[in-house]
């Protein structure tokens, strides 16, 4: 079954009310080499720094920006930081999922309130033109939700435009942020962020969001039927009141042979974490293209994925109303992007392979139209490349 869903509304009165996805936050080995990464391969925009240079002794974080993307990628400048342990033990990834909310310490509370488990107490960085709040609670294994409210010139809108991303920030000039200008890759938001947790525990942090942040489980054509031999996974997708983030949070499950879940898992000391991001696109076909063209390293559909797809697909739209897929078939199949369809409409996916050594953290591009849900029909497909994948890396 699919519904859209609707909630009430939230406002500035619940200290829970999302704004936004404030940022993400890696932890990385080398955030200066990893910044010409996320530029060169995605078209993120090298925007600020915060290092020594900026009086920041202990780490050096960079904004990256792309339409409404922040990412900060974070590297340690000594043994003693806390990021240092964790990249010994996870390697390059997801730290953090911030949200901008009204007040972040009244977001704190509330969610300690409601059971959490602090990362970080509330602080405020000011300076003569504003302040930003911070207060992070710990989510599933090393990751964690910050809570990030900002006044003045650090406001959301500002920093839309450019502004400082906290007070110790600087702008950055690069080349390749012209590069990008010229030649964008069309990410637009976080459409969804995925969790992968230990066997048996997906039910335990499905109450947990609904618990301490008041998500609801967002109800979509995945719902039934998840499960299948080729998947191993279980997933259950949890969205905040406006629906603003999704986070599809998966446990492993038995099934032919060892699942992508366990295997991000054994190369993440066994440690929940985020598996993978995706992004927002208007135009997928542009974005993959130009995407493919700057090398990013998408995973490889089986030849026969395109023999039945337009079958399953227009199937489903037929049935419902929909118009059949109006992007070009031949170039879908040239970009090899996945389809999938359900009773509100189609949407259009591919995956990256693991954006770093270990199989663990990679990228989804999405682009929807009228489809909410999340490509279960590509489940299978999507296996059996993934498979032939871990096959190769002798994790099978
Ligand atoms: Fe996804």
């Amino acid at each position: 079954m699919t519904t859209a869903t609707t909630t009430a509304t939230q406002t500035a009165t619940d200290p829970l009310a999302l704004i936004d996805v404030d940022h993400v936050r890696f932890y990385v080995g080398n955030a200066k080499q990893a910044a010409y990464f996320y530029a060169h391969t995605f078209g993120f925009n090298i925007s600020q720094v915060a290092d020594l240079t900026t009086g920041s002794r202990d780490e050096a974080d960079y904004l990256l920006t792309q339409g409404n993307i922040r990412l900060l990628l974070t590297t340690p400048l000594s043994s003693d930081h806390p990021a240092a342990d964790e990249i010994k033990l996870y390697g390059d990834g997801v730290k953090d999922i911030a949200l901008t909310v009204f007040d972040a310490k009244a977001a704190y509370e509330l969610a300690m309130k409601n059971g959490a488990v602090s990362a970080a107490e509330p602080r405020t960085l000011s300076n003569e033109t504003g302040s930003v709040t911070v207060a992070s609670i710990k989510t599933y294994g090393r990751a964690i939700h910050t809570f990030v409210s900002r006044t003045g010139s650090f406001a959301l809108p500002e920093l839309k435009k450019g502004a400082p991303f906290m007070p110790t920030f600087r702008p950055i000039e690069s080349p390749v942020n012209d590069y990008n200008k010229a030649h964008p890759c069309g990410l637009k938001y976080v459409d969804h962020c995925v969790g992968n947790v230990e066997e048996g525990k997906m039910n335990h942090w499905v109450q947990w969001y609904e618990d301490i942040m008041g998500f609801k489980m967002f109800k979509h054509f995945d719902d039934a039927d998840i499960s299948t031999e080729y998947s191993a996974l279980m997933s259950k997708v949890m969205a905040s009141g406006n629906h603003l983030i999704k986070m599809p949070i998966n446990e492993p499950a038995q099934g032919k042979k060892k699942s992508q879940i366990q295997e991000y898992l054994e190369w993440h000391n066994m440690t929940p974490g985020v598996q993978h991001l995706a992004l927002r696109t208007d135009d997928e076909l542009a974005s993959v293209a130009e995407l493919r063209r700057r090398g990013v390293d998408f995973l490889n559909l089986p030849d026969t994925y395109y023999d039945i797809v337009w079958d399953r697909v227009n199937k489903v739209l037929t049935e419902n109303g929909h118009e059949a897929v109006r992007e070009d078939h031949d170039r879908i199949k040239d970009l090899g992007i996945l389809v999938d369809a359900d009773d509100e409409g189609y949407l259009l996916q591919l995956f990256t392979k693991p954006l770093q050594d270990r199989p663990t953290l990679f990228f989804e591009i999405i682009s929807r139209r009228g489809s909410q849900s999340f490509g279960k029909g590509n489940f299978k497909a999507l296996f059996e490349a993934l498979e032939l994948e871990q096959e190769r890396r002798g994790n099978l």
